[in-house]
Formats: C-alpha cells, structure tokens, sequence
C-alpha cells in the first residue's frame, strides 16, 4: 500500500488530506480536512491575496496533524508528500510549498510537486477510477478549460476562455445582484426560482468552430438588463439568476459539443465526459453536461461535492499518480503562480 498526504493552498482553502492505495491499485480517501476562509473574504466580495497568506500560514500545520490524526497514520509512515505547487495566489503557493517541503526533509520522504489543475483533471479516476483517455471540462474562479486528457502529464488543451472563468463569471454576475462571495453556490439558488426567458441574455461563441468560451459580454448584458430594471425586486434578481445560467449552460453544452468532435483527431476515443473544478458543483450544468454525453454515448462522471472544489485529497491523489510513474522533485522545486497543464 502506498500513502501520500496532500497539501492544498493555491486559493481561499486550507487543505490536507491523507490517501492510499492498495496492491491492486484501489484508492482510499482516509481523510480530507478542508477549512475555508470564504468568512475571512466574504466582506471585500473576493479573495485579498495577503489575507489568504496568512490565514493558511495560521491553520496548516494544526490542519495537517488533524489529517494524519484522522487517517490514523503518522509522517513515518508516508510514501510521499504532495503540495499544490501552482497555479495560484503566491503567498499561498509559498506557505504550502514551504511547509511540504520541510515535511519533506524531516521525514526523508519524497516531495511531489503537484499541479493543481492536474489534480483537478485527475479526481475522476480517485472517485470513478477512470481510464484515459477523457474529455474534461475544467471550470473553476481561475479556469476554464476543455482538454483531452491522455494520461498523466498528457493533455491537449481543446479550448478555454478568452476572457473570464466560468467561475469567475458566476462571482461577478453574484455581486452585481448583491447576492456576496462566492457566487456560484448563490446564483444557483436563486435561479432555481426564477424565469429564465425573462431576459433575453446572449450566447457568446456559439456555433464558432474552435471550442473556445467568452463570458464577459454575458456579465455585461446581465449588468445593463440589471441597471434597466433597477431597483430590484427579489423575483428580479432570481429571473435574472436563471436566464444568466441557462445562458451559460447553453454556452458549455455548445463548447463541448465542439470539443467532443475535436477530442478523436487527438486522443481517439473518449472513455467519458468529466467535468471538474468549483463550478462542476452545478447541479444546472451537471445535467445539461450528463445528456450530452448520454447522446454521445459516453460516461458522464463529476466529483462528488466536496472533490469539486478545492481540496486536499485531489493533491494528494494526484501525488500517488506522480509516484507510481517516478515522477518525484526535490526541494529545488519552484514555486509556480502560473502553470498551466
Ligand atoms: O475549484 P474552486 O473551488 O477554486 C478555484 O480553483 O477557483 O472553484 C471555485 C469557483 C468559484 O468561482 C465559485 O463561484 C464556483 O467555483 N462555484 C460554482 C458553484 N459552486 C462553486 N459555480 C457555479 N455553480 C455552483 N454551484
Ligand atoms: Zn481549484
């Protein structure tokens, strides 16, 4: 049996996690702390970067001897250490990275500097043990990605957006209406309840033949129908809730349908759909995404909640994958707020 624990600090959570897996290649989830500072950024409608440094630097180490603790395990017993290296806000980056690294010299245990958006990419064969190759839909606050993922450290970028995150997008569209940080949880209970024909909100890139996405004219209509409107009423701002999702999840669907088509020329055959990150968490997008690949006969898997955000045991998953192929660093490793797949 293998055993890695996994640090996450890229962003807004405080993550450590401690999984395993078995001689058959069985992977066990022993345990996956997460304390999030969304209270701590909640008031300035966003994450402030110096906040976020330290409220990790206050938490991780309590937080990864509470994730040994619970796992039952201790850092003797550890076949590696993985952090999330980047993407991400430096001062994060830092203080995870830092603190994987003297782990990693006290213990004498390997350091495995993780991607987070690899980790992201890879939660789908932790959670459903997935074989390559698939098509994933990473969206989170920070990116927005089609990719061809053909194996660990083997990825072919279909298309991502040109503007804003899909993530990001949700965040914006949430604190124009008032409804706070983080949005994406918010716009979709407030969409629930709403009419999304109300407002005739556009679809930016659909039909174009590269599986790219735009956000930002999507923001600016909702702003401009939002201003024509104001002041708003609470069945407004759900309205304007539901036309901006359906909008966006019009906008997925279309892109992935292009990239489906893109993905064989690349990869051959998709064992499924996958779709990953913070947004993943939309129960809208989720089942608009699951029909596609209904029509496409594929698989459709999405994390379970808690795997779609950003956590500890993806890092430390993604750290087990590194392993098993030799791919370990040493502490020369870089610190790296931009990295992409
Ligand atoms: O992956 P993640 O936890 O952190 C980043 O790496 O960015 O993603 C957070 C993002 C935020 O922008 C948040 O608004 C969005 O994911 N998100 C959602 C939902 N839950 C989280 N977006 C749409 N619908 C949701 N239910
Ligand atoms: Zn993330």
């Amino acid at each position: 049996m293998k055993t890695v624990l996994g640090i996450e600090t890229t962003c807004d959570e405080t993550a450590a996690a401690v999984v395993s897996v078995d001689p058959d290649g069985m992977p066990q989830i022993r345990s996956n702390e997460v304390l999030s500072q969304i209270a701590e950024h909640a008031v300035y409608g966003g994450v402030v970067p110096e906040i976020a440094a330290r409220a990790h630097v206050e938490v991780l180490d309590r937080l990864v001897a509470r994730a040994l603790e619970r796992a039952g395990t201790s850092l003797a017993d550890l076949d590696g250490i993985a952090v999330a290296a980047g993407p991400g806000l430096i001062g994060g980056v830092l203080v995870g990275l830092v603190t994987a690294k003297t782990l990693s010299l006290v213990a004498n245990k390997p350091l495995l500097a993780v991607n987070h958006l690899e980790a992201h990419a890879l939660t789908a064969r932790l959670t459903d043990g997935l074989d390559f190759p698939y098509l994933l839909l990473l969206a989170s606050g920070g990116h927005t990605q089609l990719v061809a993922v053909r194996g660990v450290g083997d990825y072919v970028r279909l298309g991502g957006t040109i503007d804003d995150a899909i993530g990001e997008a949700f965040d914006k569209a949430a604190k124009l209406l008032g409804l706070g940080y983080p949005g994406g949880p918010a716009v979709e209970r407030m969409a629930e309840d709403g009419d999304p024909e109300r407002f005739a909100l556009p679809r930016p890139m659909l039909g174009r033949r590269t599986a790219d996405f735009s956000l930002s004219g999507l923001k600016t209509a909702l702003r401009i129908e939002a201003e024509r409107i104001a002041p708003l009423a609470e069945r407004d701002v759900a309205d304007l809730c539901a036309g901006f999702q359906a909008a966006v999840v019009d906008v997925v669907i279309d892109r992935a349908r292009v990239a489906l088509r893109g993905f064989s020329d690349v990869a051959g055959r998709p064992t499924a759909l996958v779709a990953a990150g913070g947004v993943a968490a939309n129960g809208a997008i989720r089942r608009a995404l699951a029909a596609l690949a209904g029509e496409a006969g594929l698989a459709f898997v999405a994390p379970p909640l808690a795997l779609c955000g950003d956590n500890g045991a993806m890092i430390a998953w993604a750290g087990l994958e590194r392993l098993r192929l030799g791919l370990v660093d040493d502490l020369t490793a870089p610190a790296r707020p931009r990295w992409s797949l």
